[in-house]
């Protein structure tokens, strides 16, 4: 049987289902497994395991907020390739959500409280920003993963020693982070101007200011 192309409303419910997939726990399976050496649970006191699910839910919003950046760049991107160039990018960025989920979940924690908030917000961005132009809109990517990247390591810095699972998926998150800022400058993104990094840097700062405690 052949194929029809998706309509308009087709794709009004592809986007509906993803935004679901983004701000819903458990909605979506992950790919791959864990990325942790050890399938124990470290032990960590009660202000050890609070802190660690406040970084996990800094994390956990990172990655709803990637999701909402992808799915609005691709929105109103046109270019067909660089959205394909993407799609791989997208699919990691799901397997981190799951992993930060999960931990916060092993943690006796939950999600942020303004998840759909986050992601409506991250969509506006990337739908602006892929409605501007490729070079853009892959700039602001790429932009974005190295923040997130550098907020990793600093993540890595204050986990208690013993937690090594937390480590190990922050660990394996930020290699991914880097490759996709790779991929996003090596499809023509364009280094973003002074004051947009600065803007973005200060919108995530109170991002985790929020995400840490709701
Ligand atoms: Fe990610
Ligand atoms: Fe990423």
């Amino acid at each position: 049987m052949a194929l029809r192309a998706l309509t308009k409303v087709d794709n009004m419910l592809l986007s509906l289902d993803q935004a679901l997939r983004a701000v819903v726990p458990h909605s979506n399976p992950s790919t791959r497994p864990l990325p942790v050496r050890d399938t124990s649970l470290p032990e960590l006191t009660i202000t050890e395991s609070r802190h660690v699910a406040g970084l996990m839910r800094i994390n956990h919003t990172g990655e709803v907020c990637a999701q909402g950046l992808y799915h609005g760049q691709a929105f109103t991107a046109k270019d067909e390739q660089v959205k394909a160039a993407m799609h791989h990018s997208a699919l990691e960025e799901v397997d981190h959500l799951v992993w930060c989920e999960t931990r916060l979940e092993e943690l006796g924690s939950h999600p942020s409280v303004f998840t759909p908030l986050w992601y409506g917000l991250s969509f506006g961005l990337g739908a602006v920003a892929g409605a501007v132009s490729n070079e853009f809109s892959l700039g602001f990517v790429a932009e974005t993963e190295a923040q997130v990247s550098e907020h990793l390591q600093d993540h890595i810095k204050q986990l208690p020693p013993q937690d090594l699972r937390t480590r190990d998926i922050l660990a394996q998150m930020d290699v991914e982070e880097l490759h996709h800022r790779e991929m996003a400058l090596d499809n023509g993104g364009h280094a973003l101007p002074k004051p947009i990094k600065h803007g973005m840097r200060w919108m995530a700062n109170r991002m985790k200011d929020v995400a840490y405690h709701l």
